[in-house]
């Protein structure tokens, strides 16, 4: 039987019109973890767990008292780390990640926080392996690569 799955365009990502949603790769991690509703879930737990829980006290305090902005902006640039539709970058342009981390101070133990916190947030939202591996390896090097500070 054919597979009715859209073909992506060859890795040449300018052939793809801009009003098409990005997210037609079958094998993107975006599609892999259950789209949009997925994604914004495991956000969503994310952020409550970061609010809930004094293990990640350090990176919560970094944080505006109001989740909302954070929560919003970072369930945009994930749908398109994970190879998703690039919402942030509609919406915000370029992400400049590094640089926009730079006024908070990152060091080991907030890079450490937030990736235990990330996987706790996977697990709870019953990501399945080898997906889970997958994600907290790449969410590991996005957030060493963060670091500003020794320590
Ligand atoms: C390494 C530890 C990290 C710490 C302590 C941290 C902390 C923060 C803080 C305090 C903000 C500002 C929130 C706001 O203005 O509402 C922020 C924004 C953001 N973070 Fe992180 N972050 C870390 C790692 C990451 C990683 C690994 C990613 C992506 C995989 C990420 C993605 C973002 C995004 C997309 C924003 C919004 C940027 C903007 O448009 O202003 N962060 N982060």
């Amino acid at each position: 039987m054919p597979d009715p799955r859209p073909v992506p365009p060859a890795s040449d990502s300018t052939a793809r019109p801009t009003d098409e949603p990005a997210d037609d790769a079958p094998d993107s991690l975006f599609r892999q973890v259950g789209g949009e509703s997925a994604v914004r879930a495991i956000v969503d737990r994310f952020y409550d767990l970061m609010d809930m829980d004094p293990d990640y006290a350090r990176i919560r305090a970094l944080h505006p008292p109001d989740l909302a902005g954070s929560r919003e902006k970072l369930f945009l640039f994930l749908c398109g780390w994970m190879g998703g539709p690039q919402r942030y970058v509609e919406r915000f342009g370029h992400p400049m990640l590094r640089a926009r981390h730079l006024p908070y101070p990152i060091a080991s133990t907030e890079r450490d926080q937030w990736l235990v916190c990330m996987g706790r947030a996977l697990l709870d939202c019953e990501v399945p392996e080898p997906l889970f591996e997958r994600l907290l390896q790449g969410f590991y090097q996005t957030a060493d690569w963060m670091r500003n500070r020794e320590g």
